[in-house]
């Protein structure tokens, strides 16, 4: 009889631990603003993956490589005619337009489109005030928020095609050769297989 009672014992216990956790969460405003946060991102993400699956646009052809200006990266966001979108991380320019769902117009991380996204990456914000108009040294974050915005590099290396460099005011843009463009081409040929 008391071994039969055992099990029931345990249940009792588990369900309490779920009603602890639960309480926990729904007790602290900010826990609950994180879970909406959450749960609104997750919603984007999964609805725009729905949407954009019938809708098979040719791909628009890939970006010559080039550095960039900031005012120039701006008009990347996706809205122009040809929908491309870039992103810089790190002093480095992506071609993020493969990542259209996230990065597009109505995207959960659409904040980013056109930008230098380091800051909001590096401090996991997506509020807009955050990425700075001028070109941002980056310089006041810790040790920690570089090490994660060195790590996002690395995703977005991997991820998405480099298209050259994000640069200061009063720099000059680097002049590619073919042969750089061939480099990158073969780069990312890989990275789609
Ligand atoms: C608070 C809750 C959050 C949830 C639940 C969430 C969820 C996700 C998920 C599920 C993915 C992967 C989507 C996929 O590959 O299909 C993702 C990717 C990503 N998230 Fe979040 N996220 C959250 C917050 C944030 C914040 C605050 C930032 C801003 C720094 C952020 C930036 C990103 C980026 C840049 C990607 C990569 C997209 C890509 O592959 O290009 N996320 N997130």
């Amino acid at each position: 009889m008391a071994d039969e009672a055992k099990p029931i014992e345990k249940d009792t216990s588990e369900n309490g631990a779920v009603a602890d956790v639960l309480a926990e969460l729904l007790t602290s405003p900010i826990n609950v603003i994180l879970l909406v946060i959450c749960l609104v991102l997750i919603y984007k993400i999964f609805s725009s993956r729905n949407r954009s699956k019938p809708v098979v646009k040719p791909e628009i052809p890939k970006l010559k490589k080039r550095d960039f200006y900031l005012n120039e990266l701006r008009q990347f966001d996706g809205t122009g005619e040809h929908g491309r979108i870039l992103m810089a991380v790190n002093g480095k320019v992506f071609d993020v337009t493969r990542g259209k769902r996230f990065y597009g117009p109505g995207g959960p991380y659409g904040v980013f489109a056109g930008r230098d996204a380091s800051r909001g990456l590096a401090t996991f914000s997506l509020t807009p005030d955050v990425l700075k108009d001028d070109i941002d040294d980056l310089s006041d974050l810790n040790s920690m928020q570089m090490e994660s915005v060195r790590e996002w590099e690395m995703q977005f290396t991997e991820k998405y095609d480099y298209v050259g460099k994000l640069l200061k005011a009063g720099e000059s843009p680097t002049e590619y050769s073919d042969i750089d463009d061939e480099t990158s081409t073969d780069a990312n040929k890989s990275k789609n297989d």
